[in-house]
């Protein structure tokens, strides 16, 4: 841990999750709770709520949550530390210095300097670009129909011939040589010494999705290689991670994402009113980026450019799009080469219309397919078909395979029999997807008690958190070995001694976790859905039952660990013994949740 627990609570105490999440979403008080439009996904009505009491938040929608300082983590992209800091700083808690280590603290340290060398160097580009100097830069981005507006909504700027100019204003603004080599900004050579990366080109700052200048692509004006330069990687920019325009599309709530391949590509298409658009960092598009789309939208068109290349992006982000659990669907951009163009000769209103009508990516990548082979031979035509198949394999979901092998069938006036038995022949030649007749077996069936036996964990433990006093009565027949999930163990081993100390808060047993993937987890199981009952007797059956289960998956699950071991000794045999009928009489057992 970065900072010691006691002050980590501090922090946590006196930032009251309702004042600070009323900062980025509006809530509304509804029962007992705090309601708003998830900031996290794409919304309409609101499923977002924020407990005052447990001093959580947790989305119905996306199944976002945690604490204050996951939502910070989750809406500000701070690391932990960088959470707890943030609100220290908000209720003037003073942080010791003294438990950073060394080196975190000059990664730290590194990292803000980057920032502020990236953000100096961006205004000085931007004043370039309205000085004299710059107005061979302006007379291009005007002559590409930029408004003035959209040129200062994007801070574009301007690098000069001047290659010593902006490393002196770094220089003057107290920045050293190495830190602007390492920024990417400037570099060394013997004939001019340090001068700056970029030499006559207009400049796109790039932005993290909180407006921080995380590097820069400067274009050439007209003709000449290489159109683009960027900057290299470096502890503030990973191209991997980030994607141009997001800053803005994160609050588009278009409810889709469109995802362009250049910078113009964007600008132009904020400028025509679709703010909604984003594109990758003059690199493919990656898995991590569309992770990132994901926390947005389910919905992502893609516009890249018409020609054979952009067709050949379109196909790989189209897999990375369905990896991520995207919905990626293709616009035409016909008869011109990408959304700049397209803007400029057809505008917005037919722009929309191509949204309207934007293809589906399974029938965009059979359409392309189907170019690749003869129609007219009969050879061609089979292996036509053999690779709908191929691709219909890939397809794990049943039903969603079933629909697709319809539907192609109909539109390519194809057998739907003899479609299927090749997707039949393909997928258990190479065992990848079943069948859809086959019964489902192996994993699907395995996994279910296994998720049963999870969900029976996240229930009771939402359900002492509840109502602590149950703890009590329960002690003798729970432990955190009961909870056969690390993650869970980890919570329940917390809870149940807070329990005992008679004093316990789930948002702080929450950030004991640093990971924000852990701590949306441990978060989720203070929020699971309780059944609703009235009677007393119908809650008493109800949590029994979910008691039981809890210790029958944990009975079964350590035999299951034994068998595998194989360590079939007499004590092993005598467990077991102990712990079914241990089971048995849990079975057997009233427990009261009467209060009175
Ligand atoms: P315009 O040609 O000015 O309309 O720009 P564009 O954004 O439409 O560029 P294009 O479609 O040619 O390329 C798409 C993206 O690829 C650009 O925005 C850059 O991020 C990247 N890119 C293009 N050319 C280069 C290059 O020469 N080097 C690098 N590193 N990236 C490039
Ligand atoms: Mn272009």
């Amino acid at each position: 841990m970065f900072y010691p627990e006691e002050i980590v609570e501090e922090v946590r105490g006196k930032n009251d999750i309702v004042e600070v999440v009323s900062g980025y979403v509006k809530l509304q008080k509804k029962g007992g709770s705090f309601w708003g439009l998830c900031p996290f996904h794409n919304e309409k009505s609101p499923s977002f709520s924020v407990s005052a009491d447990r001093q959580m938040y947790h989305c119905f929608g996306c199944g976002a949550g945690g604490n204050v300082f996951t939502f910070l983590m989750n809406y500000e992209n701070f690391s932990f530390p960088e959470a707890v800091r943030a609100l220290a700083d908000r209720a003037g808690v003073r942080l010791p210095q003294a438990e950073y280590s060394e080196e975190a603290r000059r990664k730290a340290g590194k990292k803000a300097r980057l920032l502020e060398v990236n953000k100096e160097a961006a205004k000085f580009f931007y004043y370039q670009l309205r000085s004299p100097h710059g107005e061979i830069g302006m007379r291009y981005l005007r002559g590409r129909e930029l408004s003035e507006e959209t040129i200062h909504r994007f801070g574009l700027g301007y690098a000069g011939k001047n290659g010593a100019a902006l490393v002196e204003y770094l220089r003057g603004r107290g920045f050293e040589d190495a830190l602007i080599k390492e920024a990417g900004l400037a570099g060394f050579s013997e004939r001019r010494g340090l001068s700056s990366q970029f030499w006559n080109r207009v400049m796109f700052p790039i932005q993290d999705i909180n407006h921080r200048v995380i590097g820069f692509g400067g274009r050439v004006m007209g003709d000449g290689e290489p159109k683009y330069l960027n900057s290299p990687e470096t502890p503030v920019f990973d191209k991997r991670r980030n994607l141009y325009g997001l800053n803005f599309a994160r609050t588009a709530r278009s409810g889709n994402m469109i995802l362009c391949e250049g910078y113009m590509d964007v600008i132009a298409m904020h400028q025509a009113g679709f703010t909604q658009a984003v594109a990758s960092l003059g690199t493919a598009f990656t898995l991590e980026q569309a992770a990132l789309l994901h926390r947005y939208t389910e919905n992502v068109l893609l516009a890249y450019d018409s020609d054979g290349a952009g067709v050949k992006a379109t196909l790989r982000s189209i897999g990375i799009l369905r990896a991520a659990g995207l919905t990626g669907k293709v616009i035409d951009m016909r008869p011109h080469k990408d959304p700049d163009e397209f803007m400029k000769n057809l505008g917005r209103e037919e722009f929309v219309r191509r949204m309207e009508k934007a293809e589906n990516s399974f029938f965009f990548e059979i359409r392309v397919l189907e170019s690749g082979f003869d129609q007219k031979d009969p050879e061609g035509r089979t292996r036509f078909h053999r690779e709908i198949a191929r691709k219909l394999c890939e397809f794990t979901e049943d039903v969603e395979r079933e629909n697709y092998l319809q539907a192609v069938a109909d539109r390519y006036h194809i057998g739907y029999d003899n479609l299927r038995k090749l997707v039949v022949a393909y997928a258990s030649q190479t065992g990848l997807a079943r069948p859809v007749e086959r019964p489902r077996t192996g994993r699907a069936v395995r996994s279910s008690p296994e998720e049963s036996g999870k969900k029976a964990q996240r229930l009771l433990i939402t359900w002492i958190a509840d109502e602590p006093g149950i703890y009590a009565r329960i002690q003798s027949y729970i432990s955190p070995e009961d909870f056969t999930e690390a993650l869970y163990r980890k919570v329940a081993e917390r809870l149940f001694a807070d329990l005992e100390r008679g004093n316990y808060s789930p948002a702080g047993i929450v950030s004991m976790f640093e990971d924000e993937e852990e701590q949306r987890q441990a978060a989720e199981l203070f929020h699971t859905k309780l059944p609703r009952l009235d009677s007393l007797q119908e809650r008493e059956k109800a949590f029994h039952d979910i008691l039981y289960a809890v210790r029958k998956n944990s009975y079964e699950y350590y035999i299951n660990q034994t068998k595998l071991e194989e360590k079939d000794g007499l004590e092993q045999i005598k467990r077991e013994i102990d712990g079914k009928r241990a089971l048995e009489e849990l079975a057997k057992t009233h427990i009261s949740l009467d209060v009175g």
